[in-house]
């Protein structure tokens, strides 16, 4: 006779037995067609009311674990409970091959079954399901420290660090904490993130565009931005150095200096989003590095290891740590504390360098892909490893028209006016294309080469926007 175990002890007994039908029928100990006790005999047995074991097998009967039938009893019907299918977000539909999104080569984010095996066997693993410090666990800070030695900012203290849900989250942190009901003045590169676009608004604040070139911003033309604005208001700068989205800008280290330079004399505060320097070139300094004392440095796990995740590590200025944990009780108490674990366990056991690495070998392979079939197509900016690329349209294209005409034939790409934080920021006509969201090199290839058709011909009456 099946008699479960109910060492996974629940507060509400019927939910022990079902979590222990679940358990064994996972594990193979009830199979197929096994016959279980009646719920008369299991509740004698386990010293619970009948209906606590009748209420168990209605919901295993429910999730189409079992199944009762009068004059029969009840028997294991399956090994999984039954879901409904649902799409994937950012699935795809109606053939389109969407480039748009920069989705971070999802096919090779880790599988969590084993962190998730071990984390199920650990004695203290109700601790993650319950209220933890806005800041973090002391072992996710930990965790987060470690992790940022590989963005070369070592030697931070665990008292640095600030969990967040991920890099949304931590730009949406830095920047109620700079301007939170006070307004105040926001420069950024002037094609940047859409994500910081939609942050800003909730704080009522319109950005300022700086020109940049392919060393991303531009020290003097921030500096004389500053100039011309007054700044006697809460005053920072978002930048997003490493490997620029959308352009693939790479800040030089001169370039990073100058910029520091021009940040120290205004007394701007610095949002520094790096979500993609693991995949970088040659990444120089953190701007967290050169001035300290006013930049919010934010290191997330979405672009290298997993967007579901949700987790980001935010370094703030010192003084301001706990200004910004009271941002993060805020927004939403604290991130999950068993995504937070997932994370600390991938840290510590390889796994994050090792996704890492094979997704920057991936992406490397695409951008060889793309470098040879858009080779005629306009000027292509990319790193090895990035993600996406910058195409600068051949003559007679806008990045609008190009976008419509690619989206015609079923490629989704992103045109520069999606990036532009203002109408006259620049002149610069282009598409980003992601090239590590599709599903594998044979679709990207399909997507690049209809790309490359679409570009041999500059657009005619149809394709332009009118
Ligand atoms: C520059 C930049 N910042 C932030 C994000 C958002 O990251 P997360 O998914 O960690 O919120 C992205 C995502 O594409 C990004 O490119």
């Amino acid at each position: 006779m099946w008699s479960p175990s109910l060492d996974t002890i629940d507060a509400l007994k019927h939910r022990a037995i079902l979590n222990a039908l679940r358990t064994d029928i996972g594990d193979g100990r009830l199979r197929l067609g096994d016959r279980l006790p009646a719920a008369r005999v299991l509740a004698t047995k386990l010293g619970v009311a009948v209906g606590t074991v009748a209420r168990a097998y209605r919901e295993a009967a429910a999730d189409g674990l079992i199944q009762s039938e009068v004059g029969r009893g009840t028997h294991v019907l399956g090994n999984a409970p039954r879901r409904v299918a649902e799409p994937a977000f950012g699935a795809r539909s109606n053939g389109l091959i969407d480039l748009s999104i920069d989705y971070p080569l999802q096919l090779l984010d880790p599988d969590p079954g084993p962190v998730l095996d071990r984390l199920a066997r650990r004695t203290d693993r109700m601790e993650l399901m319950r209220y933890v410090a806005s800041e973090g666990s002391p072992r996710a800070r930990v965790a987060g420290v470690a992790w940022a030695k590989r963005y070369d900012l070592a030697g931070r203290a665990i008292e640095a660090v600030v969990l967040c849900g991920g890099n949304q989250h931590a730009l949406t942190v830095s920047l109620a904490c700079v301007f939170g009901g006070r307004g105040g003045r926001i420069f950024s590169e002037a094609l940047t993130y859409p994500g910081f676009k939609d942050a800003t608004g909730l704080f009522g604040l319109q950005p300022e565009p700086i020109a940049l070139d392919d060393q991303g911003m531009i020290p003097e033309a921030l500096d004389e931005a500053c100039r011309e604005f007054p700044l006697d208001v809460p005053s920072a700068v978002y930048v997003v150095p490493s490997l620029q989205n959308p352009t693939t800008a790479a800040m030089s280290i001169k370039r990073r200096e100058a910029l520091a330079r021009v940040i120290e004399r205004h007394g701007l505060f610095v949002i520094e989003d790096d979500v993609h320097r693991l995949h970088a070139d040659e990444p120089g300094a953190p701007i967290a590095a050169l001035v300290p004392d006013k930049t919010f440095f934010i290191a997330g796990l979405s672009k290298v290891v997993s967007a579901g995740l949700r987790i980001a590590y935010l370094f703030p200025p010192r003084a301001l740590v706990n200004a910004t944990v009271r941002c993060v009780l805020a927004t939403q108490w604290s991130v999950p504390p068993l995504m937070a674990e997932i994370a600390a366990e991938w840290i510590d056991d390889g796994t994050a360098d090792a996704v890492r690495e094979a997704k920057g070998k991936e992406a490397a392979e695409r951008q060889r892909i793309a470098a040879e079939l858009l080779k005629n197509s306009g000027t292509l900016r990319s790193q090895t490893q990035s993600f996406y690329l910058w195409l600068d349209l051949p003559e007679g294209w806008t990045g609008d028209s190009f976008a419509l005409a690619a989206a015609r034939r079923g490629i989704g790409v992103l045109s520069d006016s999606s990036f532009r934080i203002s109408n006259d920021a620049g002149e610069r006509r282009g598409a980003r294309i992601c090239v590590a969201a599709a599903n594998s090199r044979e679709e990207l290839r399909t997507a690049l080469t209809s790309i490359a058709t679409v570009l041999e011909h500059p657009p005619g009456f149809s394709e332009r926007i009118v």
